[in-house]
């Protein structure tokens, strides 16, 4: 019993928060390379000008662009059997729509397997974590438009092709579910709830106040669920051996109360925010209730045609993952108290502490989650692909961060996915979110540490980018060599 010994251990980042390196080689810019920083109380700001006075967190992000040999080795040394990172798609196409893809753009992934795999690491590669070429948003306006489901197909089965022998497990859209939840973060997807008059301004929009259409929010969701399933399917045709995963933020809702209106509420929000999306990509067809959903904010769902409907029987995913960081509480009860904090929802949990961000923290929810997820998908193998704390770190005068906090919240959630797998949920992976310090995608913050590794930069702009070990270093080092035995 516990964690199997083939179980694969390590951490995940994505190329808009830890690469930089923005207009290097080829690269083009991307939705991201928009973004300014926020805090915890300040939402980030989109300024498409590039104007050169502002800070822009991912133009030189943690500079993972000049140092993943550094990096990958430091990864290896805590014993990562994998390590999952997104390819930015800009550097492939660096328009999004070219003819031909950026060869030094493909080479640099090319070193970057070569040297995982010099260390017996497997990459896990998302093939879209929010870096969406900025002219697919000027030119098409995103995926609300049905042509950007054959260039991110192309861009894809590019990279399948070329990396066919190096890589195997695969994810198509990270958090593809988070334009459901309200956040005012589609764009970051793409999914084109900007206007004219956004993308062209020269001031800067809190990303909150970004205008959301629900109907082209629905369409252009659609069109990605169509994109991911063709590209599942060419996938197997280009290699059968491929594992292509989708890529949930799991949102798990509880109702605040055992009201019976509370737990329906409870219910419909978890099929609205975490299934809907689970069962498109998992069973192939969308689920009853969201023709409910549809009906009921007055969405018309005549976007999805017969011939996507067969498409996304064709595209069904080979494993389901997610990203776990926190569960929320919903109710009726107009008075309950709400939670704060950045993109935290719902409602305070009296048993639960929270973050500096105000995320709540619960261990025993993510055996809850598992459980359910087995239940729901029953002959689908699972993997956390995110989970992690993000905190302020004290750097002391050796250098040194005693991060006890990391490894507690680690240490109780890794004990919970080890009951899940008791129970008998086929849970194959784990991967930290931000096993090295990194942009944070909510805040922009460096100051919202996640990282074993840390990184010496820091929110104005200073530091050297240089690396060292955390207290938690050793500690997940120990636990990846006792496989998952030894959380002491
Ligand atoms: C997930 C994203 O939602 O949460 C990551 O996939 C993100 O990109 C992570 O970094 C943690 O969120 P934050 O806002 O703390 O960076």
């Amino acid at each position: 019993m516990g964690f199997p010994k083939n179980f694969l251990w390590g951490g995940a980042v994505a190329a808009n928060q830890c690469e930089g390196a923005y207009l290097e080689d080829g690269k083009g810019l991307c939705v991201p390379d928009m973004l300014l920083g926020g805090d915890v109380n300040t939402p980030r700001t989109f300024l498409p000008k590039n104007d050169p006075t502002a800070f822009y967190p991912s133009h030189e992000a943690i500079d993972f662009y000049h140092h993943y040999k550094e990096d990958i080795a430091l990864f290896a040394e805590m014993g990562f059997t994998v390590f999952r990172l997104s390819i930015n798609w800009g550097r492939i196409f660096p328009n999004g729509d070219d003819e031909t893809p950026n060869e030094a753009g493909l080479a640099f992934y090319d070193s970057v397997f070569d040297e995982c795999k010099k260390y017996g690491i497997e990459p896990l590669v998302t093939l879209c974590h929010y870096e969406i070429p900025w002219n697919i948003v000027t030119k098409y306006g995103g995926f609300k438009n049905r042509k950007v489901i054959d260039l991110f197909v192309k861009y894809a089965t590019t990279c399948f092709k070329r990396y066919k022998d190096k890589v195997k497990y695969w994810l198509t859209f990270n958090e593809i579910n988070i334009g459901m939840m309200g956040f005012g973060m589609g764009d970051l997807y793409g999914l084109g709830m900007m206007d004219e008059e956004d993308i062209h301004s020269d001031h800067r929009i809190p990303l909150n106040q970004l205008k959301a259409n629900r109907q082209q929010t629905m369409e252009a969701l659609h069109n990605e669920f169509v994109a991911s399933a063709l590209t599942v399917k060419a996938g197997h045709e280009i290699n059968p051996d491929f594992m292509i995963g989708n890529m949930i933020a799991q949102s798990t809702v509880y109702p605040l109360s055992p009201r019976p209106e509370d737990m329906l509420l409870a219910q419909k929000e978890e099929r609205i925010r975490n299934f809907y999306c689970g069962d498109v990509q998992v069973r192939g067809e969308y689920p009853s209730y969201a023709y409910r959903y549809f009906e009921e904010n007055g969405i018309d769902p005549s976007f999805i045609t017969e011939e996507d409907k067969k498409i996304l029987k064709e595209g069904t995913v080979d494993m389901y993952t997610f990203s776990y960081y926190m569960t929320n509480c919903v109710s009726i009860d107009p008075t309950a108290e709400k939670i704060g904090g950045n993109m935290s929802m719902g409602l305070k949990n009296p048993y639960l502490k929270a973050s500096d961000w105000g995320w709540t923290i619960d261990p025993k929810g993510l055996r809850y989650t598992l459980n359910e997820l087995h239940d729901r998908y029953p002959n689908t193998p699972l993997m956390v692909v995110e989970n992690g704390f993000g905190a302020f770190d004290q750097v002391e005068e050796d250098g040194s961060v005693h991060d006890s906090y990391r490894i507690d919240y680690f240490r109780d959630h890794i004990q919970e996915m080890k009951e899940a797998i008791e129970d008998g949920v086929p849970l194959i992976g784990y991967t930290t979110w931000g096993p090295i310090d990194l942009v944070s995608a909510g805040t922009g913050q460096y100051a919202k540490r996640y990282g074993f590794i840390y990184v010496n930069r820091h929110d104005d702009g200073t530091g050297d980018f240089s690396r060292s070990r955390k207290d938690s270093f050793a500690w997940y080092k120990k636990v990846i060599a006792s496989d998952g035995e030894d959380l002491d």
